[in-house]
């Protein structure tokens, strides 16, 4: 299977960026471990801190050139009708991510604009939250 996992703003900053709440790793160091659980499945990885380019890149990939997509919006999340219009008209499943469990958290995390666009939504589990998107999207190919 080829997955595509996408980080949005901020998320380069993995393990500098407030880490009591998302971890001391940062993002480079995570993805050769969750690659090597999946030996038989191709992972690719892109982030960008601006919403156009993440758009483009998933109408890059979303149309034929990978079988699922993992994206963690950040805070675009909560804002962005944009997103949510393009992840509608893919041809294939997104997985919405979060690292931290967005609703133990101020009330303007509480809602996304783009959960009702996805196949489903994981937060909360710090970065095994990609680990078990990436299960998610494996499994519901293989069944
Ligand atoms: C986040 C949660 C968002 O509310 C926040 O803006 C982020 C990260 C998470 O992974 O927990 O940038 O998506």
């Amino acid at each position: 299977m080829k997955i595509q996992i996408i980080n949005g703003p901020n998320l380069n900053m993995l393990g500098r960026r407030e880490p009591g709440i998302y971890g001391q790793e940062s993002f480079d160091n995570f993805l050769p471990r969750l690659c090597a659980q999946y030996p038989d499945d191709e992972i690719a990885y892109y982030q960008s801190n601006v919403e156009g380019e993440l758009i483009n890149k998933m109408q890059e990939v979303g149309f034929g050139q990978c079988d699922g997509i993992v994206l963690n919006a950040g805070a675009y999340t909560h804002t962005s009708i944009a997103l949510h219009d393009c992840i509608r008209s893919l041809q294939c499943p997104v997985i919405e991510v979060h690292i931290s469990n967005v609703h133990q958290r101020e009330e303007f995390r509480h809602h996304s604009m783009i959960s009702s666009a996805c196949r489903g939504v994981i937060c909360g589990f710090g970065l095994d939250s990609y680990r078990l998107a990436v299960a998610a999207l494996v499994k519901s190919e293989n069944s």
